[in-house]
């Protein structure tokens, strides 16, 4: 049997054994997704023992995301820029990260919001989701505002993506929103403000949605965050983190397997492990 792993810590609380072992039932695969609980300190000998046996890859969480590029043969391009890895794929034995978040991420979005070309995004975070998604919507010909609490964050992401970005790239606080928000097209959430238990928090004041916005929280506990709620009342479109959290693991599995997962089944899955 083939093997894949989750390592983080902790990772109990994880949608992905579930979305993928659906996945790989209904291909017929024999192949088992597990987690991998691996304390600080541990990271080193688990990547070690997966060059070994029928092992096709792993998944990486908090607190690894950073660490393990240093135990990895080779890390890609676009995980290299973002600084993090979430996706480690086994090839003749030689170990390679990726970073799925931001391409997962950012396909979601783009097929929802109807493209991101010549748009106004602003993003709000500038933590491991938004360097991700910043990362990747920088890639294209549009205008990016990176805003943070800490503005000194958003300053070095944005400082970090300059050079090699297509998109015109700003930051600022949190504080200038109500300027920003008027002439934005997409607005990206990747603080975790609104996540599940703090269900009633929202990282935008109410009355500065507008019907002109589209909103994609990559928040996906729960899936309707009061963000998402706030803004369908206004008009706007809106996507919830489900799509990110789905894409970003067909993708993986798709590097793992050579073979296109149903990314309908690995959604209904999850919708159903967050009671959606
Ligand atoms: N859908 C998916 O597949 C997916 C994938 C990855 C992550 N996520 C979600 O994305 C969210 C962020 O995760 P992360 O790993 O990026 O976290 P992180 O690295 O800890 O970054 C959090 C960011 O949010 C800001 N922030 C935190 N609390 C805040 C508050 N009360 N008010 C304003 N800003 C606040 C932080 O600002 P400072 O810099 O000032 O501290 C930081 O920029 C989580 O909800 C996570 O579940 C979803």
């Amino acid at each position: 049997m083939k093997r894949c792993y989750l390592i983080g810590y902790p990772v109990e609380h994880s949608m992905s054994p579930a979305m993928h072992n659906a996945a790989f039932k209904a291909l017929g695969l024999d192949a088992e997704y597990s987690l991998a609980p691996v304390e600080p300190g541990r990271l080193g000998a688990f990547i070690e023992k997966l060059r070994e046996g029928d092992v096709l890859g792993a998944n990486v969480t908090i607190p690894h995301k950073v660490e393990v590029m240093r135990h990895l043969d080779q890390v890609d391009e676009t995980a290299n820029a973002i600084g993090a890895v979430n996706t480690i794929v086994k090839r003749d034995g030689r170990l390679t990260g990726y970073n799925t978040d931001a391409t997962g991420g950012v396909k979601a979005l783009t097929e929802e919001c109807g493209g991101l070309n010549g748009r106004n995004v602003t993003i709000l975070g500038a933590g491991g989701a938004s360097r991700a998604i910043t990362y990747q919507v920088s890639r294209v010909d549009c205008r990016v505002t990176v805003l943070n609490r800490s503005v000194e964050k958003a300053r070095k992401l944005v400082d970090k993506l300059r050079p090699t970005a297509s998109a015109q790239l700003l930051y600022g606080g949190l504080d200038q929103l109500p300027g920003v928000i008027v002439d934005t097209d997409v607005l990206i959430n990747s603080t975790p403000v609104g996540m599940s238990p703090k269900t009633s928090d929202s990282p935008v004041p109410e009355e500065l949605l507008h019907g002109g916005l589209f909103v994609f929280d990559v928040i996906y506990n729960p899936i309707k965050t009061k963000l998402l709620e706030d803004a369908e009342a206004k008009g706007a479109g809106t996507l919830s983190g489900v799509k990110m959290l789905v894409y970003q693991g067909a993708e993986a599995f798709r590097m793992w397997t050579g073979v296109e997962p149903s990314v309908d089944l690995m959604q209904r899955v999850v919708e159903k492990n967050l009671g959606g």
